[in-house]
């Protein structure tokens, strides 16, 4: 039998590298699984040999202790692999396809799979629509920051490379299609990016960064990304990036020195709940991304939403953000006309297309993420480190594929 390594979730700040079974055709019970999900037949999936596998600020959210995430589950929603073993029921994708792995998880049956809204697929998860590797509350499918993964329903998830050669030269580009460059990608289409837009993207983490990559590849005259992370902003200005530093104040003031007028067209929110207030030594104050982007957003515009909201949290700043419930200006959106996208991206709906992008020379977005590989064994410094915030991608790299 083959060994299997993973990164599980110890405690609060803690990943620790565990021994996992090899997976079979079969989701068996462990941390996390949902019980309705324990035993369920899995023949219509595929087992992966992992080819890069990433850290995402997702994970973190968990890591962190910010959610109800149970000791030794095992993490990892970001999977790029090849194919090891196909299950008796998978019609196309064969032994050997190297294979970018949308982390939602869809059936490819139900209505909102028809629909292409894989982010909410009511067939893989007994708690809740959606559904992804390595997550709480998620239907317990087992992560993929390890060796092997199983992936179900392989032929309606995968999206296979077209050539195995060209995709190891571009590897660590392909490697973000798993979730950060369709999920800002997603954040930039539904701000209602174009040719010509203003864009302020809130955050410059990976997904921040992917976002203000998929506003210049969508066209946007000016992208402006704000944090209070100096060597994050750093790599936004790198590709072409206005930034703002909100260690210094709300982003309306600094956004009129830029554009002459304190609002954008289009807004994104790629930060999520663990938003810190705006100014110097802020405290986290959930509501701040979303309050300032109603503010700063031009009436009739649109908000992309990326950043994770949770509908429990231990570790909430009051007994309201302990069940997710943030003190929205909601006035201010509803006077202007703003429309609001939230949720999972339905990664599937962009990721052959910016598959095409990179392949062809269109887009760095490895580069601009500052995409680093290390060892599974590094996992647990990638973690804090990037906790940390470094302004780094953290890819591991379980079987020496990335070397
Ligand atoms: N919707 C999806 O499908 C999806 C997919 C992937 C990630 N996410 C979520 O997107 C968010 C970002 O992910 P990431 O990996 O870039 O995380 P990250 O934690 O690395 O980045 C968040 C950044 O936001 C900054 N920040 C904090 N408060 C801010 C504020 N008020 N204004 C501007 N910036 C602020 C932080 O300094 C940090 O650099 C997370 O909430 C993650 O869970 C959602
Ligand atoms: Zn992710
Ligand atoms: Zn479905």
């Amino acid at each position: 039998m083959t060994g299997n390594k993973a990164v599980a979730y110890k405690e609060p700040g803690k990943v620790e590298l565990i021994d996992i079974d090899y997976p079979t055709f079969e989701l068996k019970d462990g941390p996390g699984v949902n019980p309705a999900n324990v035993g369920r037949a899995v023949n219509h999936g595929v087992i992966l040999k992992t080819v890069a596998t990433n850290i995402c600020g997702s994970d973190q959210h968990m890591v962190r202790g910010r959610t109800t995430a149970p000791a030794n589950l095992v993490l990892g929603h970001e999977i790029t692999g090849e194919v090891v073993e196909v299950g008796r029921d998978v019609e196309f994708i064969k032994v050997g396809d190297l294979c970018s792995v949308p982390f939602n998880i869809a059936c490819g049956r139900c209505r909102n799979c028809k629909e292409r809204k894989t982010g909410i697929c009511l067939n893989v998860n007994p708690d809740r629509p959606g559904s992804a590797y390595g997550y709480v509350d998620m239907g317990g499918w087992v992560g993929g920051q390890a060796n092997y993964v199983l992936v179900p329903y392989a032929d309606w998830n995968l999206l296979k490379f077209p050539d195995k050669d060209k995709a190891m030269e571009k590897i660590l580009d392909l490697a973000m299609l798993s979730d950060i460059f369709p999920t800002g990608f997603h954040g930039a289409v539904t701000a209602g990016v174009g040719v010509g837009s203003t864009v302020y993207v809130a955050g410059a983490g990976p997904v921040g960064l992917a976002a203000a990559t998929s506003a210049h590849l969508l066209g946007a005259a000016v992208v402006i990304v704000g944090d209070m992370n100096e060597d994050r902003l750093a790599r936004a200005r790198s590709f072409g990036c206005e930034t703002v530093d909100l260690t210094k104040g709300g982003p309306a003031e600094q956004i009129e020195q830029i554009l002459g007028v304190p609002e954008v067209d289009c807004g994104v929110d790629a930060v999520g709940f663990e938003a810190r207030g705006h100014g110097h030594d802020a405290q986290e104050a959930p509501a701040t991304v979303l309050n300032s982007l109603m503010d700063i957003t031009a009436a009739g515009g649109a908000l992309g939403i990326p950043g994770l909201y949770v509908t429990g949290d231990p570790g909430g700043i009051d007994e309201a953000a302990k069940k997710g419930a943030l003190s929205l200006s909601l006035g201010t959106g509803w006077a202007k006309s703003l429309s609001f996208t939230t949720g999972q991206c339905p990664v599937m709906k962009y990721n052959r297309q910016l598959m095409m992008a990179i392949l062809n020379d269109k887009v760095n977005i490895a580069k601009n993420v500052n995409a680093k590989a290390i060892t599974l064994e590094e996992a647990p410094k990638g973690y804090a480190e990037f906790d940390a915030g470094a302004a780094t991608k953290y890819v591991l790299n379980p079987n020496g594929y990335l070397n």
